[in-house]
């Protein structure tokens, strides 16, 4: 695909990146995603001898500076500089991790028919792109920003990108997760955070905290939520939450260590085990939805949920698994547990959580029958402990320097 093509103009880079953690942004996949200041040493260089495909290079690099000089405003409404969003702009709901699986399945169902428009925030704007492309979302139903959870200042840079681009917001869906069973050894974030835990959870944590009073300025009849995406995994009163290593965060003492490795890796302070990692992190997006209820559903009228969408047996989620498990897992899925569940009908349940005013039981884990209907599902007792949910709550809020709304 020419490069020139991904800058539709539904693709927003962030507004500025001269600042110290737009390296992190350097380091993702994308071409396009160049800091700003290199650009024009690269014009300058590429003068000396350009070939066609330099030329170019250098005119995508030139589009892709304009965007992110001018975010563009949202097409279905009058320029406002008034507070408050204004109630003609269509519903919007902000899906972390849209580029593949769950979330781009949930971007598909919600931006289909063009009554919601969808903000894809990405790590990669060629992948998200292509995706979005190749699902058929209509172009004016989705805009792609650039967001990296693994790195605070991308996630603080996503949210002042976001208010630039004045949308409204009705939800967030925290959807995004790695999960890296077979790594040996820790990987640890620019921040200095075991990376499943601070992208699933701390990542998360931040964006929710920063972006809820934007949820608050939404219309009277907006819905106003936060979707927290969970996993049965986390949950130890299932079988396959049975499976080991299984979650259990302890008393959080390797979190509250600071989780850097210096003194733990693991938030219960154990040895590092990257399935653990993840699962463990779910029960803080499970637990955080609720200690969220209880602290700020009523105050805010923002209502919280998570969610387990069935087995997605096929997502890129197992892509760091060995390759006879990603072979045998989805028929496993499918024939011997039939738990699974198409990538289409997770997006379609995700949506359903977003959008179905019935699902609007503030604090909920919603799950899905076979004859994919909704109910509330039971959490583990670790999910269900309001203690640590509290502990767990408070701690993320020090380590990620927040403060408690008033
Ligand atoms: N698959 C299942 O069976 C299953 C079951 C229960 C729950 N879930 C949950 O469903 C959610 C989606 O998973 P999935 O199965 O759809 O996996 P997936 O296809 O791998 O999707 C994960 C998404 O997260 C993005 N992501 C990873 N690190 C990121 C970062 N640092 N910043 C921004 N985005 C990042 C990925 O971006 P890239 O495209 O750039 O890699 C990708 O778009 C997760 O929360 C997972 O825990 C999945």
């Amino acid at each position: 695909m020419a490069a020139s093509s991904l800058m539709a103009h539904s693709i927003q880079a962030p507004s500025s990146v001269a600042s110290s953690s737009r390296a992190s942004l350097c380091s993702t996949s994308a071409p396009l995603i160049l800091q700003k200041a290199s650009f024009k040493g690269l014009g300058l260089r590429m003068q000396r001898k350009q070939s066609k495909q330099e030329r170019l290079l250098v005119q995508s690099i030139a589009a892709a500076a304009a965007t992110m000089e001018a975010p563009a405003r949202p097409t279905d409404q009058a320029p406002s500089k008034a507070p408050g969003k204004p109630a003609t702009q269509k519903p919007t709901v902000i899906i972390t991790g849209a580029s593949s699986g769950l979330g781009l399945a949930a971007a598909k169902a919600l931006g289909q028919d063009g009554d919601w428009h969808v903000i894809m925030a990405c790590r990669d704007f060629s992948k998200a792109a292509r995706a979005a492309q190749a699902q058929g979302i209509p172009k004016e139903n989705y805009t792609i920003m650039h967001l990296d959870l693994a790195a605070f200042d991308s996630v603080r840079q996503f949210v002042e990108n976001f208010r630039n681009s004045e949308r409204r917001l009705d939800v967030l869906v925290c959807n995004a997760a790695v999960y890296l069973p077979t790594a040996k050894e820790p990987r640890y974030t620019a921040d200095g955070y075991e990376l499943s835990v601070a992208t699933n959870h701390l990542g998360h944590f931040l964006l929710t905290n920063l972006l809820l009073e934007d949820i608050q300025k939404a219309p009277e009849d907006s819905l106003k939520r936060v979707v927290i995406v969970g996993s049965i995994t986390g949950n130890t009163n299932t079988l396959a939450g049975n499976v080991p290593p299984k979650a259990d965060l302890g008393d959080l003492r390797g979190l509250a260590a600071g989780l850097d490795g210096r003194h733990a890796s693991m938030i219960n302070g154990g040895d590092f085990d990257g399935a653990k990692a993840y699962k463990d992190s779910k029960v803080c997006n499970m637990l955080t939805v609720r200690e969220m209820h209880r602290r700020l559903h009523e105050k805010t009228g923002v209502t919280f949920s998570s969610l387990y969408p069935g087995c997605i047996a096929e997502t890129g989620l197992f892509r760091e698994h060995y390759s006879l498990f990603r072979t045998l897992f989805p028929p496993f899925q499918k024939y011997i547990t039939k738990g699974y569940v198409s990538e289409d009908e997770a997006g379609k349940r995700l949506a359903q959580v977003v959008r179905d005013p019935k699902l609007d039981k503030s604090g909920t884990y919603w799950s899905w029958s076979n004859d994919s209907e909704s109910f509330e599902n039971q959490v583990s007792e670790e999910v269900s402990d309001g203690e640590k949910g509290r502990k767990l709550y408070d701690l993320s809020m020090k380590l990620l320097g927040l403060k408690e709304q008033a």
